[in-house]
């Protein structure tokens, strides 16, 4: 089975920060759940590099008009470096100023204007910079973005516009008949609340005279295309459109758009009818996340509460920050970001249950058995605590199959504590010790085999979401990524606890 699954294409005006890696995290994390199931995966991200934001931001560090291209390639060695940092096994990296994409992207206006779906007319409105986004006088809040509530640059001029308005009602239709075709549900309504109202045809140009940063019309060098338009085409040009029917037909429709809630609209609305026109299905679901805030405000430079990604794994690793983010909020909703949370975390469900969970197991797998996995006679010896520890890890594996289709990350996440929480609890309820003093060997055996098995099912349940940690465990718990089993008499490796306390 194939896999397809993206990340929005992230602007190289400035470096990334919690949100950007966010999307990230969470795409890689599916994306390794369905490796793991055997599945065919293509997992793709990149940049957006055209428009005039970029242009903007390259006049504003120093270098001149003409020079865009210098800059966004000094910017995108950052993103790739904060990818490899966080351990994100993308496919395949695209940027919009990849020849293959422009390329393609050119296809696509050649095509539809060849059929009659771009047209030529006077743009009178309004045009958001930051949110690269045209707003009609209607929808302008007083010369400011409906959106970010920043200030509108007025357009008077002829640009090149595509027939949006023609496939209003085919996308009501489609997005009612498809209920899983754009999440959280909410966010669905939220659509079709949208499309309430007329859609005005979409302006896909810019004249070259204001903006001449992009990808150039190929029916009118006079012009170039919308940084929107240009992006989203990301999405079929890396996976082979418009040459390679072959790949294209193997990988799309896309599983999974992953986005920010406030790009819905582009991908929702937009994307699904530029498809449609082409003559190609849509995604099967755009899942709009949320938004971190820090401190009662959305992050931006200019309030200067960015949190920095790279800042936050050295100090506590990438694997408690990976868990830090999945775990805290529903995907799907807002969440607050502080560090004294990340660190509360760390140190109850990090240190103090997985950490300490396998810690003491090991301990006791030295103290006990000599270092080596017991052996136990599975049908001489059977106590209730220990069972219902056994049946709890075998079931783990359905819940996490309800689980990421639908991406729970914290759901999963949850279900996978349970059974940490069972294992703590069996041991302190079961006191090994004592069994050891008393001479119980069958059981002693029997409990710390069924807490090793827990914990080996703990290690390959946790790494599509923590994947250093589950290697650490497995090497520690004496298997390996090709050997996934416990051997009675293998021996284990312990050393130092995962998870050391912050105080
Ligand atoms: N370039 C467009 C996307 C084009 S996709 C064909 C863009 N780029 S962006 O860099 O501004 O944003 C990329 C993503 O980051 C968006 O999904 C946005 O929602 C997300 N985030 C930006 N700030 C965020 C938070 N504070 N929290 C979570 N995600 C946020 O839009």
């Amino acid at each position: 089975m194939k896999f397809y699954i993206t990340t929005p294409l992230y602007y190289v005006n400035s470096k990334p920060h919690i949100g950007h890696s966010y999307t990230n995290i969470a795409v890689d994390t599916v994306s390794r759940f369905y490796r793991m199931k055997g599945c065919d995966v293509f997992f793709m991200t990149g940049t957006d590099e055209h428009g005039e934001k970029i242009e903007k931001a390259t006049l504003a560090r120093g270098f001149k008009t003409g020079e865009e291209k210098r800059f966004v390639d000094e910017i995108v060695p950052v993103f790739k470096e904060l990818w490899q940092k966080l351990g994100i096994q993308y496919d395949c990296f695209i940027r919009t100023t990849d020849d293959y994409h422009i390329k393609a992207v050119q296809a696509v206006l050649d095509k539809l204007y060849k059929d009659g779906k771009i047209y030529k007319k006077i743009y009178k409105g309004w045009f958001c910079t930051p949110c690269e986004t045209f707003w009609s006088e209607a929808q302008s809040d007083a010369g400011l973005c409906p959106d970010c509530k920043r200030r509108l640059e007025k357009l008077d001029e002829e640009n090149y516009f595509f027939k949006i308005s023609e496939y209003q009602n085919w996308l009501i239709d489609y997005i009612n008949s498809n209920t899983g075709f754009i999440k959280p549900d909410f966010r669905k309504n939220e659509v079709l609340g949208f499309l309430k109202e007329p859609l005005h045809d979409l302006c896909i140009s810019r004249s070259k005279s204001r903006m001449s940063w992009g990808i150039e019309i190929p029916f009118d060098k006079n012009f170039v295309t919308y940084v929107w338009f240009d992006a989203l085409i990301n999405y079929i040009s890396g996976i082979g459109y418009p040459g390679d029917a072959g790949r294209l037909n193997k990988y799309w429709p896309a599983d999974f758009h992953i986005i920010g809630k406030d790009i819905l609209r582009h991908h929702a609305v937009y994307w699904p009818i530029m498809l449609h026109a082409l003559g190609l299905a849509p995604p099967r679901t755009i899942f709009a996340h949320g938004w971190w805030i820090v401190k009662g405000e959305k992050m931006s430079k200019s309030k200067g509460n960015v949190v920095d990604p790279a800042a936050l794994i050295d100090r506590y690793g990438i694997d408690a920050y990976r868990y830090f983010l999945l775990r805290e909020v529903p995907f799907g909703l807002d969440g607050t970001f502080s560090e004294e949370a990340l660190v509360t975390r760390y140190n109850s469900d990090l240190a103090n249950d997985i950490g300490n969970l396998l810690n003491r197991t090991l301990t006791m797998v030295e103290k006990y058995f000599e270092g080596k996995v017991p052996n136990v006679q599975r049908t001489a010896y059977s106590v209730q605590r220990i069972d219902l520890l056994k049946e709890k890890a075998i079931a783990l594996a359905d819940e996490l199959d309800k689980a990421m289709p639908q991406l729970d990350f914290a759901g999963a996440l949850v279900k996978i504590w349970e059974v940490i929480n069972v294992a703590n609890k069996l041991i302190e309820d079961s006191k090994p010790w004592t069994l050891a003093k008393e001479k119980k060997t069958d059981e002693l055996a029997t409990l710390i085999y069924t807490l090793l098995d827990a914990l080996r099912i703990v290690a390959i349940s946790i790494s599509p979401f923590m994947p250093g940690t589950a290697k650490a465990m497995m090497t520690q718990l004496g298997i390996c990524d090709d050997k996934k089993v416990l051997k009675p008499g293998d021996k284990i490796n312990k050393s130092a606890p995962l998870f050391p306390r912050i105080e």
